[in-house]
């Protein structure tokens, strides 16, 4: 047989099998209810993502009976799905039409400084009425997702976030699991008036706390049915856009098959019982029920310990009523070894960190014992290598995050954490010291870092790291006099 003809013969084969592990297993109309509205590509190049993004307020049905004028990105709660494949530019076009200054943060994006959306550091506040052109490549496949960057708390409260997703067809096949979910998790706090709980409700103590709203939704709405199918797999992609609440999930005696976090696929793939999504953080599970057909489950959120006050008198809670199909079950499901090889950064030579979370008399957080606003930044030069101890000194857990690169968390012997993955956003539990490393590569600008419980973050929970501005490698303690 000639090359090219087995060439083709083989990549028919190929393409057959990725077409049979393509074909859906799930019944009609399965996840209906938790359908995200997409985005008109306004470019005709097919690697070029140009949409329009329109933030207003628009009054939005949040399920149970429940309308509430909610703050959206394209009149919608969540905002709509942008999805792009790995390399592909996306250029967003976007409008605040919000009685407030806004911006625009794409989390997790490894992406130049001046698409990042941190006011006043990457780009000035968009005003009430005014434009601003976010415009870059994607670099890593993963879930990511966008969401304001001035007053956070309140604005994503209000319902300013949706997801990002970048697909990498290779890994999708590999993967082989056709049905895929996204699942955005959030609250909201809805008086019974319907007004939008004051961002303010609770005073100091309601900040220092973080406000968790009284309504869980899962893209944007309470009350959903998913049907899955006995036996069939369905690959959930979640994002925890809550501005305070830790989701840990639990589905009836269901397990999650892990493949990815916050920057793709992890190493390898490992089976749990539960998962714990802190503010911001992703997840990407293979889900394959084992319950019989014509059963129901429930998706719940089981109160996770993130400090004070967070456990005491509180009940697991409903996110998602799960039908399973009267359906035979699908019987040989066996998931492929799923992942990606991550190399472990070299630590040689890099630079230590100390970086504490304080909170103090005055109820003010901060970093080191100052609060954002005095706060000096740390530096880094283009390539370096820093290994960051971050204590957390309060009584309460802070999401830690880092705009712009990811990191590898270390366990208690230096190395990084089994499975390897890559994250931007990691619990630091309460009275506790979580080790990272991170390589500073040739994207120089000032970039945040701060707590995802955005109350934390306004209440100044927040920093700055310099990469590659004048100076080079300094011990954030001998920075010069500060200049915020
Ligand atoms: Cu989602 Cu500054 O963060
Ligand atoms: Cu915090």
């Amino acid at each position: 047989m000639p090359g090219f003809v087995r060439l083709a013969a083989l990549l028919w084969l190929v393409c057959a099998q990725s077409a049979l592990a393509q074909a859906s297993l799930q019944p009609q109309g399965w996840k209906a209810d938790l359908a995200l509205p997409g985005v008109e590509d306004v470019n005709d190049d097919p690697r070029i993502l140009e949409v329009n993004l329109r933030a207003a307020i628009t009054r939005i049905d949040v399920g149970e009976g429940r309308v509430v004028e909610a703050w959206t990105y394209n009149g919608g709660l969540p905002g709509p799905l942008i999805r792009v494949r790995v390399g592909d530019r996306l250029v967003v076009h976007f409008k605040n039409e919000l009685p407030q200054p806004t911006t625009v943060h794409w989390h997790g994006l490894r992406i130049p400084i001046q698409s990042d959306g941190v006011p006043d550091h990457s780009q000035p506040p968009v005003l009430p009425g005014g434009t601003f052109t976010y415009d870059f490549v994607v670099p890593d496949a993963g879930l990511f997702w966008y969401h304001p960057h001035v007053m956070s708390a309140a604005q994503v409260g209000f319902g300013l976030y949706g997801p990002l997703l970048v697909e990498d067809p290779k890994e999708d096949a590999a993967i082989g699991v056709a049905d895929e979910l996204i699942l955005v998790l959030s609250d909201m706090g809805v008086q019974d008036d319907g007004q939008l709980e004051s961002p303010e409700s609770g005073g100091p103590a309601g900040m220092v706390f973080g406000r968790e709203g009284n309504r869980l939704l899962v893209n944007g709405r309470q009350g959903s049915t998913l049907v899955m199918r006995s036996g069939a797999p369905q690959r959930w992609r979640i994002v925890n856009a809550a501005k305070s609440r830790y989701f840990r999930l639990l589905l009836g005696e269901e397990t999650f098959t892990v493949i990815g976090g916050d920057g793709g696929l992890n190493e390898y793939a490992v089976e749990r019982d539960e998962l714990v999504l802190a503010p911001g953080e992703r997840a990407d599970a293979v889900v394959a029920p084992k319950a019989e057909p014509g059963g129901e489950l429930t998706l719940m959120t089981v109160p996770f310990n993130r400090g004070y006050g967070s456990v005491e008198y509180r009940a697991p809670e409903l996110l998602l009523t799960v039908k399973v199909a009267d359906q035979p079950r699908h019987a040989g499901f066996r998931l492929a070894p799923v992942g990606k090889s991550i190399a472990a950064l070299n630590q040689a030579g890099a630079t230590e960190l100390d970086v504490a979370f304080t909170l103090d008399s005055t109820l003010t957080y901060g970093i080191n014992g100052k609060a954002f606003a005095g706060h000096q930044a740390l530096r880094a030069s283009v390539g370096e290598t820093q290994i960051w101890s971050v204590t957390n000194k309060t009584r309460w857990s802070h999401p830690f995050h880092l705009h712009g690169f990811f990191f590898q968390v270390l366990d208690e012997r230096g190395q990084p954490v089994r499975p390897m993955a890559w994250k931007d956003t990691v619990d630091i539990p309460f009275e506790k010291t979580v080790r990272f490393v991170v390589r500073f590569d040739d994207r120089p600008g000032r970039w945040m870092y701060h707590c995802h419980i955005l109350d934390h973050a306004d209440g100044g929970l927040m920093g700055l790291v310099d990469v590659g501005g004048t100076g080079g490698t300094h011990r954030h303690h001998e920075t010069g006099p500060a200049s915020e």
